[in-house]
């Protein structure tokens, strides 16, 4: 039997080239030839490439030629790289994908100018997309949600930035346990989630024959899987390993995050006393190796990895039962497949 990362493997590699020499296509417009180095360095990092291969896969399932469809591709996987240049420069963040981020390579000044150029290509495959009024639209309220999860994630590390506004608005100081997973779902949604639901619609409205139903069904699969794919990921940051994951691990709990799933579960189930050892970890100025192991060993003593798990499963079962009304065709059935490896996926 055939891995499920096997099976994303196959799919990457009917897409990949396609939407890479897209994407190059896009970024390079108008772009000084001393610049364009920076510009294709985030791409050229690497990376899944699981956004557009979603979309990819719901053009076909709704009957459409994928290479219609790439216009839409490039535009979410352009957002996704987007917000990475600006989310590792938020976190400090030193490695992705295995590799220096782009900050880290370049610098931070050229980083956020980079960040814009992508903003601009954006804009240049909405253009070529199939309805650019309503993939405007949806892209610029998309980014938007994102914006906002950022806030909420930022606003949820325990200490470790000077900005006035986390000062005046940090979460850590109106904190209770019973806000905490609403206040976690509601960022994740934002940040995460939100794109994945773009990523499936746009496939969806790339189709020739457009039907609102099943852009309603591509964006709850999207949702449901953007859901259980940050709850891996927040998995992953603390139990993964870095050379298959490529990126630093234990690096939400150095950055004083409460805003990851392994924290919200210890801090809703745990006892007052674990609880507030995880907090006075948050709250060190440097959190060391040595407090990643006992956050380690508090969450597993609730089964938080477990938990976890499960729960990113029942968000994967909504998804699918989202397209259950989609033509059954080998690529509905390898959005099914791919829903799986959200979950089972060590990178
Ligand atoms: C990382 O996404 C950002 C999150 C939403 C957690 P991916 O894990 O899809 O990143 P790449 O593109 O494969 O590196
Ligand atoms: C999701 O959050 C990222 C974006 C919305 C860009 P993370 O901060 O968890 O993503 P990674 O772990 O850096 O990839
Ligand atoms: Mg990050
Ligand atoms: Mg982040
Ligand atoms: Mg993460």
């Amino acid at each position: 039997m055939k891995s499920i990362s096997n099976i994303f493997m196959e799919v990457l590699s009917r897409y990949g080239d396609h939407v890479d020499k897209k994407l190059e296509d896009y970024l390079s417009r108008m772009c000084n030839s001393e610049f364009i180095d920076v510009v294709l360095y985030q791409v050229k990092t690497g990376g899944k490439r699981l956004r557009p291969v979603m979309t990819l896969l719901f053009a076909e399932t709704l009957g459409e030629d994928f290479t219609k469809a790439l216009p839409e591709a490039c535009i979410v996987e352009l957002i996704h790289e987007y917000s990475l240049i600006f989310d590792d420069m938020i976190d400090h963040s030193v490695v992705r994908r295995g590799k220096p981020t782009l900050w880290r390579e370049f610098g931070t000044n050229f980083a956020i100018l980079a960040g814009l150029w992508y903003r601009e290509a954006i804009e240049e495959a909405i253009l070529e997309s199939n309805v650019p009024n309503i993939v405007a639209r949806l892209v610029s309220e998309t980014i938007r949600e994102i914006i906002e999860g950022e806030r909420l994630d930022i606003l949820l590390e325990a200490t470790g930035r000077e900005d006035p506004y986390y000062l005046k608005h940090k979460i850590i100081d109106r904190l209770d346990k019973n806000s905490i997973e609403g206040i976690y779902l509601e960022m994740i949604k934002k940040k995460t989630a939100a794109l994945f639901r773009l990523s499936c619609m746009l496939g969806a409205l790339a189709a020739k024959k457009r039907i609102d139903d099943h852009v309603k069904a591509a964006a709850a699969y999207g949702e449901n899987v953007g859901i259980a794919f940050q709850l891996i990921d927040d998995l992953l940051d603390i139990y993964g390993e870095f050379e298959k994951f490529g990126k630093e691990i234990g690096k939400d709990v150095k950055e004083h995050k409460l805003g990851n799933a392994v924290i919200v579960n210890i801090v809703r189930n745990g006892s007052e006393e674990d609880v507030r050892k995880v907090l006075q970890i948050l709250t060190k100025d440097k959190v060391e190796e040595e407090d990643v192991k006992i956050i380690i060993e508090i969450a597993d003593k609730y089964r938080s990895r477990e938990k976890i798990l499960e729960e990113a499963s029942k968000y994967v079962e909504k998804a699918v039962n989202a397209i259950k009304d989609l033509p059954d065709n080998e690529f509905k059935r390898k959005l099914i497949d791919i829903a799986k490896f959200v979950v089972y996926r060590e990178f």
